[in-house]
């Protein structure tokens, strides 16, 4: 399938970034073993795979910002575009070798996303969408679920844990729709959570307290399949990191049920 030649500059990026996680992850059941443990060692590879796609972004788009959650910001010439960038979203599953992590690209144009690539280089797939002009998985056009029944529905959510979250509003959350949903499924990947969701692998997702490197490409993939995602609250997506999504219905069962409880 032809995409666009931003899409391609992305998808580049992303898979060699993405090869040296995959070499990273093979370490990793050998470190497990080592006195000093692999955490230094993914913090290693994150780094470095957030300096490998600030180089060939950076390269292919000479000016634009770049937006890392590893290094920060990084201002451009070019103040209108910035690249909104998660290199390694899912750490602990990476840590613990679980293959449910991705690399995470957005570019935002003014206060727009216009562009978003999300790639597990552990199972080699590779979600894009751009603006407009719809959203991939491996070349197939997504679209979310169509289901209208929550008692039907498959939900993915975030869970607290130590250190993380405010398990009190966590726990009504879990009370209040534990008895209308199908299931319940917490992957430790927001954005690849979000691209569920597009894929209609999710019916719907909601996760409190995100950053906007986990969301930004995510929110786009949702609204190029046809999905509605928002902010739980009613507040800024990009700035509290409150993420509701799914079909329409979904969403706004979401929202009525989760918003009462803040
Ligand atoms: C984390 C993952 C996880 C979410 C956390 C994020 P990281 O990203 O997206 O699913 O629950 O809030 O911080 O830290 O592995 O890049
Ligand atoms: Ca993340
Ligand atoms: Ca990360």
């Amino acid at each position: 399938m032809l995409q666009s030649a931003l899409i391609n500059v992305m998808v580049k990026a992303a898979r060699r970034a993405g090869r040296s996680l995959a070499r990273d992850l093979g370490e990793i059941e050998h470190l497990q073993v080592s006195l000093k443990g692999p955490a230094d060692f993914v913090s290693k590879a994150d780094k470095r795979a957030e300096q490998m796609l600030f180089e060939d972004l950076t390269k292919a788009r000479p000016g634009y910002g770049f937006y890392g959650e590893e290094f920060g910001r990084r201002e451009g010439t070019d103040k209108s575009h910035t690249w909104i960038v998660d290199p390694l979203d899912g750490t602990t599953n990476f840590l613990h070798g679980i293959p449910q992590f991705a690399i995470s690209i957005a570019l935002q144009r003014e206060d727009t996303i216009i562009a978003a690539v999300i790639y597990n280089p552990a199972n080699d797939e590779l979600y894009t969408a751009e603006r407009g002009k719809g959203a991939f998985m491996n070349d197939q056009r997504l679209r979310v679920a169509g289901r209208r029944q929550l008692h039907d529905c498959v939900i993915a959510c975030g869970l607290p844990h130590i250190g993380r979250g405010n398990f009190t509003l966590a726990l009504k959350e879990m009370a209040v729709l534990q008895p209308k949903v199908a299931g319940f499924r917490r992957f430790g990947a927001a954005s690849l959570d979000l691209a569920q969701v597009a894929s209609g692998r999710f019916d719907g997702y909601w996760e409190r307290n995100l950053s906007a490197w986990d969301i930004a490409a995510g929110v786009l993939m949702i609204r190029e399949a046809g999905g509605t995602v928002s902010e739980i609250d009613g507040g800024d997506l990009l700035t509290t990191g409150n993420v509701v999504c799914g079909n329409e219905y979904v969403h706004n069962e979401l929202i009525r049920l989760l918003r009462p409880l803040k």
